[in-house]
């Protein structure tokens, strides 16, 4: 019997229908999957699961019981626990905090050790190693996400939903992710996860269900599928996953950075005397074990901290400008972190789409906003980049994650920059919107636009990179041509190991 049954739900906001009459069934000791676009209601269903929306119709049954979810603390009384798309830590409280603030008790004293001791203990028995008392703002992404698991396991969950958990993971954290999934499968808990990645999801699934505009098109198993198929049933079409790029023709040098030294927010030097040049018409991939110096490089060249050394983009020396004066340069940044850095997630989406062009003279008329203006080019970006929303009013929250992020790229790639800086440009993003996003960024450099790609996926980089470069301890270890790079010479340099990726290489 199922655990957890879902039973006709569907759930309609204004102007979309998230979930149309959704039937699905969640068994103890299996990982089931939710697959599907962008905007193809997997959040939606899991946030009815989870009593965080109310469903306009259908029921929920709890070993076999009908039972009304009408709030998390009812979810989390039936055994559900949920880990969402985007994390939900208070980064100046430690880990310990995070987890009292979650607790629904109401008691004048919790113990703090006692509370960490367990902590201690669900980290220990699942392998999830974490510092009870470490401040969440020092914590990796990986370990913040670990957080979230023990949150919801310090509940005694026995259905754990995890929202696209390796969206922002490296591949070690990633395994080390699946090696906690199969602990809780064993303990016969069970698990929903979500991701667009379909080499993860062939891995770690025992079902797979396939949701399309908020209906179940199928559900299948690993070993009767294959990821083309999987693709197929997803988008509602053959997909193509390759993209046509002809050979680059590099022009002059945009972007040019002479030792440039950044430290991170704690201090530490983090980009240690970098040397790079990116020329017009191409693609630079920077490969590298997160961690390495990317972030720093990317907010040191955009002007967002101080630095020391030299950055001139188109021959103008930058390296002391603010980040107007160097977006004006003709730059344009796809952020890491698209709801802390891309977007304000309380106003509307057409005022996120001029974020940072609202003050030019495509927008404004004398003193005041051409909301007209900003209306139509709003139109103009939804459409053409596919952004799923039924009004440009609404507000961002109301985007589905990889409709948040495709909003930034398209506000971006749209400035038709002389430099573009785009660090994990398809993170969340499904796997034809990615196809999109990738050519997009090729059309991008066959105008003559120098690109960065910053990505922790190998496969990315390979994918449209001219020229790559490893980024190891803050400097770039080692640079190669896209024809002359292979998946082994670079694993070897991101380790740190030049030597024998020389012998590799030769
Ligand atoms: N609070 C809301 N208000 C209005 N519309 C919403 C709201 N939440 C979701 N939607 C809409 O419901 C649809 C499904 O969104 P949902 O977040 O469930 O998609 P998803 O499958 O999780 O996509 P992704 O892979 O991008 O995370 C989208 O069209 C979205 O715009
Ligand atoms: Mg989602």
């Amino acid at each position: 019997m199922d655990y957890i049954e879902m039973r006709d739900i569907t759930k309609i906001y204004p102007g979309t229908v998230a979930c149309d009459h959704v039937s699905i069934g969640f068994k103890r000791g299996e990982v089931h999957t939710l697959l599907g676009e962008n905007g193809a209601g997997k959040s939606t269903l899991m946030n009815v699961l989870y009593g965080l929306a109310q469903p306009d119709e259908g029921a929920i049954y709890v070993n076999g019981k009908e039972t009304k979810i009408d709030s998390p603390k009812t979810a989390i009384d039936c055994g559900i626990g949920m880990v969402h798309q985007h994390f939900m830590l208070i980064p100046t409280l430690s880990v310990v905090e995070n987890v009292i603030l979650s607790l629904d008790e109401k008691r004048a004293f919790i113990n703090k050790k006692e509370v960490a001791d367990h902590i201690l203990k669900i980290s220990h028995k699942y392998g999830l190693a974490v510092d009870p008392y470490a401040k969440i703002s020092t914590l990796t992404v990986g370990q913040q996400q670990r957080v979230e698991i023990i949150k919801a396991l310090y509940k005694n969950c026995d259905l754990l939903v995890l929202d696209e958990p390796t969206a922002v993971l490296t591949p070690q954290e990633t395994r080390e992710l699946f090696q906690a999934i199969r602990n809780l499968i064993a303990e016969d808990k069970a698990v929903i996860f979500i991701s667009h990645k379909l080499n993860e999801v062939m891995e770690i699934s025992k079902e797979i269900t396939i949701l399309h505009l908020g209906k179940v098109i199928n559900s299948v198993e690993p070993c009767n599928t294959n990821a083309r198929e999987l693709a197929c049933m997803m988008v509602g079409k053959d997909v193509c996953l390759d993209i046509g790029k002809e050979e680059h023709r590099p022009g002059e040098a945009v972007l040019e950075v002479e030792d440039l030294r950044v430290r991170d927010g704690k201090g530490v030097e983090r980009v240690r005397g970098l040397n790079m040049t990116v020329h017009a018409g191409e693609i630079y991939g920077i490969a590298g074990v997160d961690g390495n110096g990317q972030s720093e490089l990317i907010r040191g060249i955009a002007g967002l901290c101080k630095k020391n050394g030299r950055v001139a983009i188109c021959g103008v020396d930058l390296s002391r400008a603010t980040p107007r004066q160097i977006l004006n340069q003709g730059v344009a940044h796809i952020p890491e972190d698209r709801q802390g850095m891309g977007v304000v997630m309380k106003m509307p989406i057409r005022n996120n789409l001029v974020l940072d062009t609202f003050y030019s003279e495509e927008f404004t008329k004398g003193f005041f906003l051409d909301w007209k203006k900003v209306d139509s080019k709003a139109q103009y970006l939804i459409e053409h980049y596919d952004i799923k929303t039924p009004n440009a009013d609404n507000d961002i929250n109301s985007l589905s994650g990889g409709n948040q992020q495709k909003l930034v790229v398209s506000r971006e790639l749209d400035k038709q920059p002389k430099l573009l800086l785009a660090v994990h440009p398809t993170r969340g993003v499904d796997i034809g919107a990615t196809q999109f996003i990738h050519q997009q960024i090729v059309s991008a450099r066959d105008r003559g636009c120098a690109v960065i790609l910053v990505s922790t996926e190998l496969d990315e980089i390979m994918a449209i990179s001219d020229r790559i470069g490893v980024i190891y301890e803050g400097c770039i270890l080692g640079e190669m041509d896209r024809k002359d790079a292979n998946y082994e010479t670079i694993g070897l340099l991101m380790a740190g190991k030049t030597d024998e990726a020389a012998c590799v290489a030769c």
